[in-house]
């Protein structure tokens, strides 16, 4: 069995795009908030293979996704090294900011294996569930998105902490990025070697670090961890998310060497296909807030973009996350109107 999505990574064009969705299981989904109404804990929810397996597949038994996204969260990384994570109601992430040498001297990547197994035990489960035409990915925070968080000690829009620090502190900076990039191969090497077929690397904050903070800490790290991934698992596609980049992610692709590149709304669909598009596989690029609040919009967006990146290997997805309050019946209507182009 062919799978779309893998063919579509290897360079060709497909019968019609293969599509998937950030964030596909998540709140927006009643049978989702079901099985999370079960574990108070969200972490906790992560680790338990059983529960991570059946949200995994939720979208893929609703809509038939060409490519299913295990259930975890990029903060498992720093979780596993050590970090003191937390998620709080409505309120998103919080970690013990590592912002000297003592609190990253307490990272450890000894125990990362042993902490990480019920994500590994969740793609074994999944990849045996899942139909023979769904691909099955894995994925891990870049490093400079888990040093915002874990600096910051929390989301915020602009992690000034961690922009400081790595401006004042260049050397500190780098022992935390070199960690966490070692952290990143480590956990993506065995995410593959549970059954992830593609790895994608999530650089949600990727667009705020401007001139060397970028190169350094964005392209550099991502550059490492695809070469080191490639050495141990030539087949495997990686796509690069560097968020909010705009034309900047031209040169990530170029630099890193990623099968694919993940794009958003910073950037515009013509420049996507006539720069982007003969450089590498494109992924992306729909507002996911048109998603929840404008069906006719959406699907007219939707159609625009399919019909301009179609010539070309392209996976269809959102420019960011479904957001929890998007209708299913929405999410229907695009996946029908993919499906028939
Ligand atoms: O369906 C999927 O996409 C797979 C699962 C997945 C989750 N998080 C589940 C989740 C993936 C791929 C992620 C990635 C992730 N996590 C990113 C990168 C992508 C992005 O959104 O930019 C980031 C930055 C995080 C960190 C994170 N996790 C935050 C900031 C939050 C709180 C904000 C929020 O949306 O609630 C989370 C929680 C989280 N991770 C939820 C889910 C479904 C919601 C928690 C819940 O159900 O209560």
């Amino acid at each position: 069995m062919t799978k779309r999505f893998l063919e579509s990574l290897s360079g060709k064009v497909t019968d019609r795009p293969p599509f998937w969705f950030m964030r596909q299981a998540g709140r927006y989904l009643p049978e989702y908030r079901e099985v999370r109404a079960k574990h108070k804990n969200f972490l906790q929810f992560c680790y338990t293979p059983d529960a991570a397996t059946e949200v995994t597949l939720q979208p893929i038994t609703r809509f038939g996704m060409d490519a299913a996204i295990i259930f975890s969260d990029i903060l498992v990384v720093p979780d596993a090294l050590g970090a003191e994570v937390s998620f709080e109601e409505g309120e998103g992430p919080r970690i013990t900011p590592i912002t000297d040498a003592a609190a990253l001297g307490s990272l450890s990547l000894e125990a990362l294996e042993e902490k990480l197994a019920p994500v590994y035990q969740a793609l074994r489960q999944t990849r045996a569930a899942l139909p023979a035409e769904t691909a099955l990915i894995g994925f891990a925070g870049a490093p400079w998105t888990l040093a915002c968080y874990m600096v910051d000690g929390r989301g915020t829009r602009k992690f000034d902490v961690t922009r400081r620090l790595a401006e004042a502190d260049g050397l500190l900076f780098s022992r935390l990025i070199n960690l966490l990039t070692r952290a990143v191969i480590r956990h993506l090497d065995l995410q593959i070697r549970a059954g992830a077929e593609v790895v994608q690397l999530f650089d949600s904050w990727a667009g705020i670090a401007s001139g060397d903070l970028y190169t350094n800490y964005v392209v550099e790290p991502a550059f490492r961890i695809v070469t080191e991934i490639k050495k141990m698992h030539p087949t495997v596609p990686i796509i690069g998310f560097p968020r909010q980049c705009g034309v900047k992610c031209l040169d990530y692709v170029r630099q890193s060497g990623v099968t694919a590149v993940s794009v958003d709304d910073s950037v515009t669909l013509s420049w996507v296909r006539s720069k982007l598009q003969p450089v590498c596989v494109v992924q992306g690029m729909l507002d996911q807030n048109l998603l929840a609040e404008n069906k006719t919009a959406m699907l007219n967006q939707a159609a625009e973009i399919i019909r301009e990146l179609k010539d070309r290997p392209f996976i269809f997805n959102l420019a960011h996350g479904v957001l929890p309050k998007t209708p299913v019946e929405h999410v229907q209507a695009l996946c029908d109107l993919i499906k028939a182009s």
